[in-house]
């Protein structure tokens, strides 16, 4: 028998991209995004512009994801929005857009935690790999977190590692702009990474207590070393640039595959799946694919456009929930802080 359609639209704006996906079930249909160029030339996501691009943004990316997924407004079963954590400029945005639009068409509203969203990925339609089997570790690495977490379930998470700190992200692109690339430099770090010598030059791994970590020292001491070799040589960075990219992508990707490692030793779980921005990264992606073939792991990377943000998570989380009838009602506000 032919399963009653379930259309979801998914909103993603907890930080500069404004997103918008349509899922029938755990089927992606649409999955739009808009990016924020404005930041670039600031070196980092400015909340106050955020804020006033997803204004511009939310209505024809919207309607983008409602054509491109050929269905109208009226066809959607429930709306699943971002309720944090992120700028609250931003969420706030997406929150009120989505509670109009459900009010609006009389359906229900769905809140989604965005960090639970980014795991939660690996359960959209794949034809070539099936999702995670529970239990799982989590790991989200992001511009905004460095989680390590056990998933049991769905809804239930339990975080056993975070970075006390930056985030890994923010390393990268912190690094980034000591070097003069541009925002956000992971991907160009990454780039520029594999025409450089990884052990050319070393940065101090931090030593943390169980399966936390830390970034900001490693990123300081990078650029201390820079300014330090600035004076002698101002070319010191045209000069050194892929080694630099290597040398500093390899030291940060290092420490959170060393406590990947640990989270696996201790609690036996060796099924791992990776989300947010720097699970785009080739060396975590090849450090992961040679855990799965020497050491009989399970590993699960997202396609690129589930792994930044994008609202595509959102909508199976929708869809989830949609299926418990777990809903919200018009009181619910966005949270910038909200935990796992
Ligand atoms: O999940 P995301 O799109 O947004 C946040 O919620 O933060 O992650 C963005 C982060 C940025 O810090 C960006 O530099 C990093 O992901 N990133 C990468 C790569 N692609 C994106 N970092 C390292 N290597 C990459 N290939
Ligand atoms: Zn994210």
């Amino acid at each position: 028998m032919k399963q009653k359609p379930c259309y979801i639209l998914g909103i993603e704006s907890s930080c500069d991209d404004t997103a918008a996906a349509v899922l029938n079930h755990n089927k992606v249909l649409s999955n739009c995004v808009t990016n924020q160029e404005i930041h670039n030339q600031y070196g980092g996501v400015v909340p106050e512009l955020a804020s006033r691009a997803h204004q511009i943004n939310i209505i024809p990316v919207v309607d983008r994801a409602l054509a491109e997924a050929n269905i109208s407004k009226k066809d959607l079963n429930a709306i699943a929005y971002t309720k944090g954590p992120g700028l609250l400029g931003s969420l706030l945005v997406g929150n009120s857009f989505s509670k109009s639009m459900s009010m609006g068409l009389n359906i229900p509203l769905i809140e989604v935690n965005h960090m639970q969203a980014h795991v939660l990925a690996h359960f959209i339609e794949n034809k070539s790999k099936k999702p995670p089997k529970f239990p799982f570790i989590g790991v989200n690495i992001s511009g905004g977190h460095t989680q390590i977490l056990i998933v049991n379930n769905y809804f239930e998470m339990k975080l056993i590692g975070v970075s006390l700190d930056d985030a890994i992200g923010e390393a990268f692109d912190k690094c980034g702009k000591k070097m003069g690339l541009d925002y956000p430099s992971g991907p160009l770090i990454d780039k520029l990474s594999k025409k450089g010598n990884p052990k050319r030059f070393k940065f101090p791994i931090p030593k943390v207590d169980g399966l936390n970590l830390s970034y900001s020292g490693c990123k300081t001491s990078f650029m201390n070393f820079i300014d330090k070799e600035l004076n002698t040589n101002p070319k010191f960075i045209i000069d050194n640039l892929n080694d630099l990219c290597s040398s500093i992508q390899s030291t940060l990707i290092g420490i959170i595959t060393q406590k990947i490692e640990a989270a696996v030793e201790e609690t036996n779980i060796k099924t791992v799946a990776i989300g947010g921005g720097v699970s785009a990264n080739s060396e975590i992606r090849k450090f992961l694919i040679q855990k799965e073939r020497n050491n009989g792991w399970k590993v699960h990377i997202p396609l690129i456009e589930y792994s930044t943000d994008n609202a595509a998570m959102i909508g199976i989380v929708g869809y989830l929930k949609w299926r418990y009838k777990d809903f919200t009602d018009y009181y619910s506000v966005s949270n910038s802080r909200m935990s796992i």
